[in-house]
Formats: structure tokens, C-alpha cells, sequence
């Protein structure tokens, strides 16, 4: 059936239309994410907060809206894969997180170019062009009229084929965007989060394909941030194979001594583009910054440690294990640099139209 604009009242009648018409159309929401007329008296911001605590307790194939989906919005409900996806059996699967601020998805041209980049180093090609994911997830987006929220793009190889080759596999390609807050909890993050030490390593760009964003490379981190949250840590530091300090589970890390800044080289995991924007801004506030290999017994000689991603954002960490940390001016100042980076396109067009 066609949809006209703003004749739609249930998201199935969405299947197969253009992003256009359903971006125009009426959405319906799950119960409880608007809040009732009697709330609306709340400040604006109680009433946000509550409303992404709601949508938290929704399980992620539960929700409303729309996924984009092989080249056209689907019902939430309706973005399935079949049982037998090599992307789930062999992890044939990268993906992307980036987030949305006021509207405009940070550093989106990135996070399109390093998705077709870590699809090619699996040996697949993403059968669209950047300028066609950077779309797709302006398009997801929409759907669900997020102004801010976090964005996941995603590319599995999917059931032509079922064994190690999957030569002929059709690759498919979707994005998802909902509102995601805060990675870490506020409270723990003021302090600075907790840390625990990792079982697992971060293997050698000769074992596994280490530069990508591939979901194989996480099975690793689920297990350690687990086993970190199950003792009651916010997440897990990973040394690398040599045995050098490397990242969190989902986050680059830095390290403060003396009022210079110290981060791993990211030659076995993520450069990660939070991270390369924070150095940016930490070499524009004229620190110095290093990138060397670290070892676990330097951990003691920092003052001060923080962790960047594109959930994560910038993180103050207190404790790594036995050792700990102060928040302080440097992990300060970078966090608020970067807040405003994020929101420089909101600043650029108050002072462009007042
Ligand atoms: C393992 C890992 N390292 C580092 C990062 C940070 O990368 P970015 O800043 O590009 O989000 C992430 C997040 O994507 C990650 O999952």
C-alpha cells in the first residue's frame, strides 16, 4: 500500500517505502516513550532522562521504528536474519558506532570509510558507496527522529553458503539508530571508572585482522568485560600479545605524567577516531602527546588516565587494578574540547543565523 505523508499510524505500513515518505510520515512509538500529558510539566531534561531509562529496559528486537535494510526502511520488527547467517557462525561481520549530536552524526565520513575498509580486509565488499552508507545512516536516523543517539551500521555475509568459504554469500548491509546516553554510569564516571586487568590479549595483526572493526575481534571483549562486571568493574585494560599496555574493551586509553600525555601505538588494535581527535585537540591546547608502547609496570607512575571511543566519548578512569587515579585538568579540559567538538555545527549555525 502506498503511504502518503502523514497518514501512517503503525510501522508495518511502512515495508518498502522510501526513506523520503517515511521520514515525512507520522511514527507511532513504543508505549512509554512519550511521556503522558501529566509529566509535561517536568523540566524538559527530568523528562528526556526518563524516557531513555524506559527505552533502556526494551529489549533491542523489541523496539519501534524503522531499520534501514538492504536498500529500503523495514518495520524494527521485521530487520530478521535467518538461523543459518555465516555472519553469525564464522563472524563475517563488521559494523560501526558513531553518535549523533544535535542532529549531525560526528565524524559520519569516517566511520563510512573505515566500515568499507574493515569489510575489505574480511574480503568482502560493501555493495554500496560511502556517500551511500553516509545516507543510509542519515536516513536511519531520520527514522526514528533522533536529534541525538548513537548509529550502527552493520555488513555479515549472509546464507548462500554455510562453511568456512562463503564465496557466493550475498553481503548484506543495515543500520540502526536509537538513544543511547552515557556509556559508563554518571555517578562512577565523575570519579573516574573502574578498571579490572584482562585475561585475554590483544592478538597480533599475524593472528587476527586486528585493524578492522570485526565482530570476531569482540568476542575477546565480551568475555573480559564480563568477567571485569561480574567483580564489580566498569570494564577491562587488554595488554596487547608482547604484553604491552593496549585498550578497554570498546575504548582507546590514554595516561597523564607531568603534564604529558601517553598513549599506546595503535599498531594491534583501533586507531580509534574518538582517539585521533582527542589528540587533535590536545596537541591544539599545545600538550605534548606521545604514542609509544607502554608497559603494565609504568601504570604506577601515572597521575592521571582516561579512555576514548565513540561510546565511551572521554572517560575519566580512577582505578586500573591495584593502581589509581585523579581526574584532573588534563582529562578535564579534553573532555570539555571534545564535548565542544561535537556540537561545533551547532555553534557554527547560532553564529551564522543567531
Ligand atoms: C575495541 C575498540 N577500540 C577502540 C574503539 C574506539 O574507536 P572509536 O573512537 O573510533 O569509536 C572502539 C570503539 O569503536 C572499540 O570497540
Amino acid at each position: 500500500m502506498g503511504v502518503q505523508d502523514g497518514q501512517v499510524e503503525s510501522a508495518s505500513q511502512y515495508k518498502g517505502c522510501s526513506p523520503e515518505k517515511v521520514v515525512s510520515g507520522k511514527f507511532s512509538r513504543e508505549a512509554g516513550l512519550r511521556a503522558p500529558e501529566s509529566r509535561r510539566a517536568f523540566p524538559v531534561l527530568v523528562e528526556i532522562h526518563q524516557e531513555i531509562r524506559v527505552m533502556a529496559d526494551i529489549p533491542f528486537d523489541k523496539r519501534d521504528g524503522f531499520i534501514w535494510f538492504n536498500g529500503e526502511l523495514l518495520p524494527w520488527a521485521d530487520a530478521k536474519v535467518h538461523v543459518l547467517t555465516h555472519g553469525l557462525h564464522y563472524a563475517s561481520c563488521v559494523f560501526e558506532g558513531c553518535r549523533m549530536y544535535g542532529g549531525e552524526i560526528f565524524k559520519l565520513r569516517e566511520h563510512s570509510e573505515r566500515l568499507i575498509k574493515s569489510a575489505e580486509i574480511l574480503g568482502f565488499k560493501i555493495p554500496y558507496s560511502v556517500e551511500e552508507i553516509d545516507q543510509a545512516c542519515i536516513d536511519a536516523v531520520r527514522a526514528q527522529k533522533l536529534t541525538d543517539g548513537y548509529v550502527r551500521p552493520v555488513a555479515w555475509r549472509g546464507s548462500e553458503m554455510m562453511g568456512v568459504s562463503a564465496q557466493k554469500n550475498r553481503i548484506n548491509f543495515a543500520v540502526a539508530a536509537w538513544e543511547w546516553p552515557s556509556y559508563f554510569d554518571p555517578e562512577q564516571r565523575k570519579k573516574g571508572i573502574r578498571l579490572d586487568i584482562a585475561q585475554y590479549k590483544r592478538p597480533s595483526p599475524e593472528t587476527a585482522p586486528s585493524m578492522a572493526k570485526a565482530a570476531g575481534l569482540y568476542m575477546i571483549c565480551t568475555i573480559s568485560k564480563h568477567a571485569a562486571e561480574n567483580k564489580g568493574y566498569a570494564d577491562a585494560l587488554m595488554y596487547d600479545y608482547r604484553g604491552y599496555v593496549a585498550e578497554a574493551t570498546g575504548a582507546n586509553i590514554f595516561f597523564i605524567k607531568d603534564g604529558v600525555i601517553h598513549t599506546p601505538k595503535p599498531d594491534c588494535f583501533l586507531d580509534g577516531i574518538t582517539r585521533q581527535t582527542v589528540i587533535g585537540l590536545a596537541k591544539d591546547r599545545g600538550y605534548e602527546v606521545i604514542e609509544r608502547h607502554i608497559k603494565p609496570e609504568e601504570l604506577s607512575d601515572f597521575s592521571e588516565c582516561f579512555i576514548t571511543g565513540t561510546a565511551a566519548e572521554v572517560t575519566p578512569v580512577g582505578e586500573i587494578g591495584p593502581h589509581k587515579f585523579t581526574p584532573g585538568e588534563i582529562t578535564h579540559n579534553l573532555h570539555e574540547d571534545y564535548i565542544a567538538a561535537v556540537h561545533a555545527h551547532q555553534a557554527k549555525a547560532k553564529a551564522v543565523n543567531g
